[in-house]
């Protein structure tokens, strides 16, 4: 009973207004808070884009050197988080680590709980951006049974990260300033996305007015999946699966027939060319410059190519998304595929975390509790066991 409209996976509902991000996926279009993509992608750091979804504005000198310095503050973790890493097998997916991590974290800041304040949640927030990297990095060394490298508050907040991840010595770690770029700028690309599945989950598990952890949690569960962050991992997958440019016809037939997805392409917005996915293919040039090109990027290129002219992909506007280059990149800067979706999560932190405040200051917003059109017996008496 009562009026219910039926739209499973939300195809056509606003779950909320928001004032982060605008897309015109038609026209391929992404901005944060009215900022084209492209501009700050060439012009901004991941820490002022941040500043910016947060905020609402870009910050001045004096704010953003502030802003570094509580980042930078933060970029610790409780040692009893270690311990906890420590615990995983050897093999434990990081993104798996990670969010377990994130979780664990709401244990350690019960303070985060009062989220009627505003000062509080800005604390979490700046909390959870500044540890993102260090837990990323401490989940990539569980991994690979290397001591784990503490951050380093001289250096930026990515070079951090990187040395964090790479570092083998006593000596400083010094990132080549061109991948630390690329890699700052995949982290502006991927820093928000207006109402994708993991910020629809932090909302919705945020809506109960659980601590930021516990929701923010529930997005890098949600991210994990392999039709949402996990496709940048099953992309190189599949790349090299198919291993040679002569076997991409035959794949492509296996997609047509329904047997899989082409991986990285396609988008539930983006009816045209995913924005992000131009400028990745750009940074990937520059990187490929300092690394050597990846040998899968001429699979991608004749993938893209093909799939571009076949009237399967045409007629469902089919196109590259951000997570089809993506992955290149990383490997070429030495992740691991199965590190590919924290990357994505360090990235997207200031979005799920600039919709969970929107969400807090925001009256009309109630519990997310969707209806249902049920499908199941009515009323009937209990049968006892021995007449069933
Ligand atoms: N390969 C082959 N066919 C596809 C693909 C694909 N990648 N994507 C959609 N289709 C087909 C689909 O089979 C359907 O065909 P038909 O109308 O004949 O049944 C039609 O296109 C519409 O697909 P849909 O599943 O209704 O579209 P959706 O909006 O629900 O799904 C998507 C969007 C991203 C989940 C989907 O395109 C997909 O699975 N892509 C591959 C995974 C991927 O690259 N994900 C990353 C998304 S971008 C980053 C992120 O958000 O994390």
């Amino acid at each position: 009973p009562g009026l219910a409209t039926y739209d499973p996976g939300f195809v056509n509902t606003a779950s909320c207004r928001s004032a982060i991000t605008y897309i015109d996926g038609d026209a391929g279009i992404l901005e944060y808070r009215g900022y084209p993509i492209e501009q700050l992608a060439e012009s901004s750091t991941f820490l002022e884009v941040a500043y910016l979804l947060l905020n609402g504005e870009l910050p001045n000198s004096a704010q953003l050197e502030q802003w570094t310095h509580d980042i930078t503050f933060h970029t610790f973790l409780h040692e009893n988080i270690k311990t906890f890493i420590e615990g995983f097998r050897y093999d434990a997916h990081p993104m798996g680590m990670t969010m377990a991590a994130i979780a664990a974290l709401s244990t350690f800041y019960p303070d985060a709980r009062d989220i009627g304040d505003p000062d509080n949640r800005k604390l979490q927030a700046t909390r959870l951006i500044a540890k993102m990297p260090t837990l990323g990095a401490f989940a990539f060394r569980h991994g690979q049974g290397k001591p784990y490298v503490y951050p380093d508050n001289e250096l930026s907040y990515v070079d951090n990260f990187l040395a964090m991840l790479f570092k083998m010595s006593e000596r400083k770690y010094d990132a080549d300033p061109r991948l630390s770029r690329a890699l700052e700028i995949l982290f502006i690309l991927h820093a928000d996305h207006e109402q994708n599945c993991s910020a629809n989950a932090v909302r919705s598990v945020g809506s109960s007015g659980v601590d930021p952890y516990s929701a923010i949690a529930a997005g890098v569960g949600a991210l994990y999946g392999p039709l949402h962050g996990g496709a940048n991992e099953a992309v190189l997958r599949m790349l090299r699966r198919i291993g040679d440019v002569s076997n991409i016809p035959e794949f492509i037939e296996g997609v047509k027939a329904g047997n899989e997805r082409l991986m990285g392409f396609g988008h539930r917005v983006y009816k045209n060319y995913d924005p992000r996915a131009k400028i990745i293919k750009q940074a990937a040039d520059g990187v490929f410059e300092v690394t050597g090109v990846n040998p899968l990027l001429k699979i991608a290129l004749e993938l893209e190519k093909i799939a571009l002219e076949d009237e399967y992909f045409v007629s469902r506007k089919l196109y590259p998304n951000v997570d089809f280059y993506s992955g290149l990149i990383y490997e070429a800067l030495q992740f691991p595929p199965e590190m590919f979706t924290v990357l994505f999560a360090i990235g997207r932190m200031p979005g799920w975390l600039a919709q969970w405040e929107e969400l807090s200051g925001d009256k009309e917003q109630k519990i997310a509790r969707p209806k249902q059109v049920y499908t199941g017996a009515r009323t009937r008496d209990f049968v006892p066991i021995d007449k069933r």
